[in-house]
């Protein structure tokens, strides 16, 4: 059977991990949410090698994700596990939680889950790691980013991009501090929280 396979993911892995080894480099543990078809897990794992990263996602997801897993195994690997952000929660603890491509698929609800969710289980000082096409409030958005917006919510009237704004403004009543709101290829953002407490 073919692995299930992300362009997108190929061609963002590089510049999403030249970030996530600065921001990254004090955690131990990692958690990524939506894992997808796993090849963010499995390009980030062996090169972020003193950190353990956990992969999960939807149980529809999981054997296309076992699938990149046995194929490019690593040390540090975790394997996945089911987690919905709507439902309940693992609850262990992690230094980090890493989710790219989430929020504009999840219905504000899920966001608002996955958000708090991620501020439950980390650590102090625990850091949240969205990547993503996001809006900005003051700004029209790309002619790529609108499509893409106008076609998620084609599918879906709870899907669409979300404004950075409106996701600081949650992080804020959770105590989640913004540390950074970092530019990266093709109009995408990685935006960065810290749990203050
Ligand atoms: C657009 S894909 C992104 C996958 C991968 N992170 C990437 O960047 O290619 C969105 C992912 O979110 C997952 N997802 C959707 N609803 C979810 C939920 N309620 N809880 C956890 N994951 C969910 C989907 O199964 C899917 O893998």
């Amino acid at each position: 059977m073919n692995k299930p396979f992300s362009l997108a993911c190929k061609n963002n892995q590089q510049p999403i991990l030249t970030e996530l080894l600065r921001i990254l480099r004090h955690c131990k543990t990692v958690l990524e949410i939506g894992s997808g078809t796993g090849q963010h897990a499995v390009w980030f794992a062996p090169n972020l090698p003193w950190l353990r990263w956990q992969p999960s996602d939807l149980s529809d997801k999981q054997v296309g994700l076992l699938q990149w897993l046995d194929d490019v195994p690593s040390k540090n690997l975790q394997r996945p596990i089911v987690l919905d952000v709507m439902a309940e929660w693992p609850s262990r603890k992690y230094d980090a939680v890493y989710s790219a491509n989430t929020t504009h698929i999840l219905p504000w609800e899920g966001v608002e889950a996955l958000m708090t969710g991620a501020f439950e289980i980390l650590n102090p000082k625990g850091i949240l790691c969205l990547y993503g096409p996001f809006k900005s409030g003051h700004k029209a958005l790309e002619p790529s980013n609108l499509n893409f917006d106008l076609s998620l919510k084609s599918t879906s009237v709870h899907r669409g991009l979300r404004e950075i704004e409106a996701l600081d403004g949650l992080a804020k009543k959770i105590d989640l501090l913004m540390l950074d709101d970092l530019k990266m290829p093709s109009h995408n953002r990685l935006l960065i929280w810290q749990k203050t407490s």
